[in-house]
């Protein structure tokens, strides 16, 4: 385990991206609580940071850059204080990933994106939300991966396919990549 000065894992942020219920909430919450025992973590999800840190922005692309970069500001903040980070946002435009993790690298933060995959049928017919349904029937103008873009990365340090592989796996996939660089015993 890297540990920083203070006698703890160093912080580092663990950026999930991917099409809404795809994953990302479920497999960071899942993380975290094999995360939390040695280590302090925090969850940054979109659903949440948009009902405090970025309430009124909505999901044309400058409003999704704007939360992505409240998000990566946050991360970094919390990052730098020894926090293992796991956010849950969308993220669909590159340049806005490519960004947060330009930032975090240049504050010597480790940063390794996470791509949630699944796809748009099985998306549609988890439909959790009840949003697929109304986007695929022209209720939703900006919805991400119907009628709006998703850009998916590409080289993510690890890509996990929610349609085709367990939790448990992916979670242990998860760890294993934080492992590989010192993150997390
Ligand atoms: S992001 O694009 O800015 O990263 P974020 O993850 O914060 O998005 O929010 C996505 C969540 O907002 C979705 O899971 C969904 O519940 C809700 N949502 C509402 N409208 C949309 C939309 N037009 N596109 C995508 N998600 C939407």
């Amino acid at each position: 385990m890297d540990f920083t000065s203070t006698g703890r894992p160093r912080g580092f942020i663990l950026w999930f991206t991917g099409m809404s219920g795809a994953g990302k909430s479920t497999l960071s919450r899942a993380v975290r609580e094999r995360l939390a025992e040695r280590h302090p973590v925090e969850i940054l999800d979109g659903d949440e940071v948009r009902t405090f840190l970025s309430r009124g922005l909505g999901y044309t692309r400058p409003d999704r850059e704007e939360n992505i970069r409240r998000i990566g500001y946050v991360a970094r903040l919390l990052a730098r204080h020894d926090v293992a980070v796991l956010t849950a946002a969308i993220s669909p435009y590159r340049e806005s990933r490519d960004e947060v993790r330009r930032l975090a690298t240049e504050a010597g933060i480790p940063f390794i994106e996470v791509y949630v995959q699944a796809s748009l049928e099985v998306l549609t017919r988890r439909d959790v939300k009840g949003l697929y349904k109304k986007a695929l029937a022209g209720e939703i103008p900006h919805f991400t991966g119907v009628s709006d873009p998703y850009e998916p990365p590409e080289s993510p340090e690890v890509t996990i396919r929610t349609d085709e592989e367990e939790e448990e796996a992916s979670v242990t996939r998860i760890l294993a990549a934080l492992e590989e660089r010192g993150l997390t015993t």
